[in-house]
């Protein structure tokens, strides 16, 4: 059985708890590595083709943006088989309530019946909000199993929770 873990994870500034900290790596991007260290899942991380500006607030401004108008921004790469995959991790901050919109354009693209999907979270407080509900439509023909989320600051401490949500 092999299984790859499609990710966006934006590294930058980020708000933690309530102040700004600039971080080397992005907080889902810890989880896919946790992963991949757990299961020998392949990586793929989604990347938009011109990357979101590394200011917390130009950011969320341009994100809100792109979802107010349905956008779906060209990837850098962008990836377009997953036949060879049984599981297929998907992982993502909450942004405005879904995923990032790179993960529209993404996930859109692959063919997902009879695939197992185990979708992850990072967040700031609103947990999934309404994106497992999106995903539904974007992984139609999937199994979605139990989502895992889990809080940006707490994810240096999150590789046991991480690894129980793999064995459920
Ligand atoms: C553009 C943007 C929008 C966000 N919107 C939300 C939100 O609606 N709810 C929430 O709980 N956190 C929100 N956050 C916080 C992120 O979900 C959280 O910091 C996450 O762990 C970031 O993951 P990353 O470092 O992998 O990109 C937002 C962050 C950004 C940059």
């Amino acid at each position: 059985m092999s299984s790859i873990v499609i990710y966006f994870s934006r590294n930058g500034e980020n708000y933690f708890g309530g102040q700004l900290k600039n971080i080397e790596k992005g907080n889902t991007e810890v989880i896919a590595e946790y992963i991949k260290d757990l299961t020998g899942a392949e990586l793929f991380k989604v990347e938009p083709a011109s990357a979101y500006p590394e200011d917390y607030v130009e950011c969320i401004d341009v994100a809100k943006k792109e979802q107010q108008n349905g956008a779906r921004p060209e990837l850098k790469e962008t990836l377009d088989d997953i036949s060879a995959y049984d599981t297929i991790y998907i992982g993502f901050p909450n942004w405005w309530g879904t995923l990032p919109m790179p993960m529209f354009t993404q996930l859109e693209q692959l063919d997902f019946t009879g695939k197992v999907v185990k979708p992850f979270v990072t967040h700031e407080g609103s947990g999934f909000g309404s994106s497992q509900r999106d995903l539904k439509k974007l992984c139609e023909g999937a199994e979605i199993k139990k989502g895992l989320s889990v809080p940006g600051a707490n994810v240096y401490d999150a590789k046991d929770t991480v690894s129980n949500w793999i064995d459920e």
